[in-house]
């Protein structure tokens, strides 16, 4: 007989009741080894579009395509076991249509076996977060500054720090809130602004650059341990991973060029016969 041993995962309901309770942590993650280092200690992770940017080294998100998030989405499922799995649809790939979107995030889910999708976009995306939401399809909003929108937005900077911007935004949340969202980003926002939606929406919010007034809070994984070189003020770094890695593939390129590596402890010696 087989015991069953295998903790359940979180699910987008289990985010979304949350709601005012205790802070809701989550993080990036694009591949199966982080993801297998950060599964015990969030309760979700994003693979989050930006992995373009800090994989692929591209200068925005908008070229990123659903074929390379179905596959880092596979290794995320991969290597975690307990945290929900959020997978962000790509420019492009849902803006369409809410049938196009439809088309897309059932292609995710059904190839990565994520729990849910994440999609940027207030006011004009409810009509399509009622429809997934309707149809099965958890939906994380988000709202505030929305990286694919780069081409019209023109800079990466903070929004909704003067009041007709903030009344915008402030609408955006609320109408993807009524529209189903079980829970929605707020990316570079103003911190009155942030704590107004929080506390006017009934989706949890997830700030980054949101300050703590939200439900709970994101950052990319790289850039929190220090292996970004340029990040936004919202980002602390909790580690310097980079220079550790500097340093430790200088001590590598030493020792091989002098030949103390590898040594006879990682050395095969013949079988004894
Ligand atoms: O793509 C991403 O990593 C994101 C987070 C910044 C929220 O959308």
């Amino acid at each position: 007989m087989s015991v069953q041993s295998a903790a359940r995962r979180l699910t987008a309901p289990d985010i979304r009741a949350r709601k005012g309770g205790e802070p809701i942590v989550s993080l990036t993650s694009y591949h199966a080894h982080t993801a297998r280092l950060i599964d015990p200690h969030v309760d979700f992770m994003l693979v989050g579009d930006s992995l373009g940017m800090v994989m692929h080294g591209m200068e925005t998100t908008v070229p990123v395509t659903v074929e390379m998030m179905i596959l880092q989405g596979q290794a995320v499922m991969r290597g975690s076991s307990r945290a929900l799995v959020v997978v962000d649809l790509p420019f492009g790939s849902y803006e369409g249509s809410p049938q196009q979107a439809f088309a897309t995030a059932s292609r995710v889910l059904k190839e990565t076996g994520a729990g849910a999708i994440k999609l940027e976009g207030g006011r004009r995306m409810a009509e399509t977060v009622r429809f997934l939401a309707d149809r099965g399809v958890p939906v994380m909003g988000h709202v505030g500054l929305t990286p694919q929108a780069i081409n019209t937005l023109g800079s990466f900077k903070a929004l909704g720090r003067d009041e007709a911007s903030a009344a915008l935004i402030l609408d955006d949340a609320r109408s993807i809130a009524d529209a189903g969202a079980f829970a929605i980003v707020l990316e570079a926002i103003s911190e009155p602004l942030a704590r107004q939606i929080t506390a006017e929406v009934a989706p949890p919010t997830i700030g980054i650059g949101g300050s703590s007034a939200c439900d709970g809070q994101i950052l990319v994984l790289e850039d929190m341990l220090g292996l970004s070189d340029r990040v936004p003020r919202f980002v602390k770094k909790f580690a310097e991973i980079g220079p550790a890695i500097g340093a430790a593939v200088e001590a590598y390129a030493s020792e091989v060029r002098a030949r103390s590596f590898p040594a006879a402890e990682h050395v095969y010696a013949p079988k004894k016969v």
